[in-house]
């Protein structure tokens, strides 16, 4: 091989590794293991979509600690959820809130990554959500937030 050929070589190698490394950043998100996530769920007696979000979580291999309340906006409240971003229960993991439908995933980054807020919410119930599985989807943001400013954590 003449010179040139092995320059030419080296750099293409050296591309290859560049690419690989930034492949890999972008696929490997931090998410925690279900398996190691206990979550808190204050809500309402009689919420159909509350049990069913708590078991696709633990269909996830999360454990999920029910609390029927009888005061959720308090409990709401107490966690500082913003009233825009209200949901039909309130979780708790690691000291960060989880408002409303929020897809395992997100926990997952969530509990992975420790980032500075109060935690994530999904507002309202939108169909197609994790537990409001009524036969229509419709498109939602997961919400990153603190008590001043939010930020989109995912879209779906
Ligand atoms: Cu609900
Ligand atoms: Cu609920």
């Amino acid at each position: 091989m003449t010179y040139r050929g092995l320059t030419i070589l080296m750099i293409c190698l050296f591309l290859a590794g560049g690419l690989y490394v930034v492949y890999n950043a972008a696929a490997s998100d931090p998410k925690a293991d279900p398996e190691d996530i206990e979550i808190t769920m204050y809500r309402g007696e009689g919420c159909d979509c509350c049990v069913d979000w708590a078991d696709y979580l633990e269909e996830k291999g999360m454990t999920i600690i029910d609390r029927k309340v009888g005061n959720l906006p308090e409990v709401k409240q107490q966690y500082g959820v913003p009233g825009a971003f209200h949901s039909c229960h309130t979780g708790v993991v690691d000291g960060y809130v989880v408002e409303g439908h929020v897809p395992a995933s997100e926990i997952q980054r969530l509990v992975a990554q420790q980032p500075d807020a109060i935690g994530i919410a999904v507002p309202g119930m939108p169909a197609g959500s994790p537990g409001m599985e009524v036969g229509h989807t419709e498109p939602y943001e997961v919400l990153l937030f603190n008590r001043e400013k939010y930020s989109v954590f995912a879209e779906y």
